[in-house]
């Protein structure tokens, strides 16, 4: 009886390990300890041994019996770990690195501006900011736009009132800090600009950096000398950079900066239009109309100013060739930044 006694241990032991689930080690349990159960039922055979086989008998079998509890409690607790979640079951590393959550960052037309900002400021400009809704005065008629200008015919404008824009370019800027400043002035001021125009080179809002320097004396040199600066600190010092005359009312003489196409090196390609030179920013020496306007005498101060698009920076310094990219907030876009 003591070998059934061990032997049905055994077989409890072995059914145990090899239990799958909660239920199985409970039915093992009723099997083997239960009221009915082998070795309860082996254990009530105890009266039946000779007098002096009990004691040892009795021994081993409560043996077995602790035993059999203990690994049964062992197995449920396991289970249960692997119930919930990988990281206790055999086989798997729990200390392997887990997976971090990504960092996200600026957006690229943000870096962009920040980038461009810190050029002008290592330069003695200060950033300037203002409103993106504004009076017809400020994005018009103070730059020399007078209501029948045809100029006007440049720009296509969302109206929020009569007099009320949603400004078409940062140049608002010029009026507003030098009507409020006394010369001199070295600003520049970035933000957003507003246009009725849609598709893969124009939204109809982009980003701006608008650049203002007033004093006596300011020259067209000194306009060339920090456009070109900046060209060479943002792009590369080898760009070729060149002064193509141009038109805006509020500048006089006008320019517009090329440099050459960043995509083929000058050669002449499709971004360049076979050109081999790509248009990044509008630029001119103050028009005294707008001093007038802003209470400055054109015979005591000159300036220059200039205005620049970001996007179209980004896109140039990033090979990007649609605009609408910027705007999608497509995360495999955006992650290459
Ligand atoms: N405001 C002009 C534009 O949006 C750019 C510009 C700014 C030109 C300053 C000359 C001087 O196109």
């Amino acid at each position: 009886m003591l070998e059934e006694l061990k032997a049905t241990g055994e077989a409890a032991l072995a059914d145990i390990a090899a239990a799958a689930d909660g239920a199985e080690l409970e039915q093992l349990r009723v099997r083997y300890l239960g009221r009915k159960g082998e070795l309860t039922l082996l254990l009530r055979r105890t009266g039946s041994l000779p007098a002096e086989e009990r004691p040892a008998f009795g021994q081993t079998a409560n043996q077995i019996k602790k035993k059999l509890e203990a690994a049964l409690a062992q197995a449920e607790a396991s289970l249960a770990g692997r119930a919930q979640g990988p990281a206790v079951t055999a086989g798997v590393d729990v200390t392997l690195p887990g997976i971090k959550p990504r960092r996200g960052h600026l957006h690229p037309v943000t870096q962009t501006e920040r980038a461009i900002l810190a050029i002008f400021e290592r330069m003695g400009f200060t950033v300037v900011e203002y409103p993106e809704v504004e009076l017809d005065w400020y994005c018009f008629e103070a730059l020399n736009m007078p209501p029948d200008h045809p100029a006007r015919d440049m720009q296509d404008t969302f109206y929020v009132e009569e007099q009320v824009v949603l400004r078409t370019h940062t140049s608002t800027s010029q009026i507003r800090v030098m009507e409020n400043t006394p010369p001199p002035i070295r600003v520049v001021a970035p933000g957003k600009a507003f246009r009725r125009d849609s598709d893969a080179t124009h939204t109809p809002m982009f980003h701006q950096v608008e650049g203002l320097m007033v004093s006596e004396d300011i020259s067209f040199a000194h306009l060339k000398g920090v456009l070109i600066d900046f060209v060479h600190q943002f792009f590369s010092p080898e760009v070729p950079v060149r002064f193509r005359p141009s038109f805006f009312p509020f500048t006089e003489p006008s320019a517009e900066v090329d440099i050459g196409c960043v995509v083929c090196g000058g050669g002449g390609c499709r971004v360049c239009s076979q050109t081999g030179w790509l248009e990044i920013l509008g630029s001119g020496m103050v028009d005294p109309n707008v001093f007038i306007n802003v209470g400055y005498d054109p015979d005591e101060v000159t300036g220059f100013a200039f205005g620049m698009g970001i996007e179209r920076i980004a896109m140039l310094k990033w090979g990007i060739n649609d605009l609408r990219m910027f705007y999608d907030n497509d995360l495999r876009f955006l992650r290459q930044f």
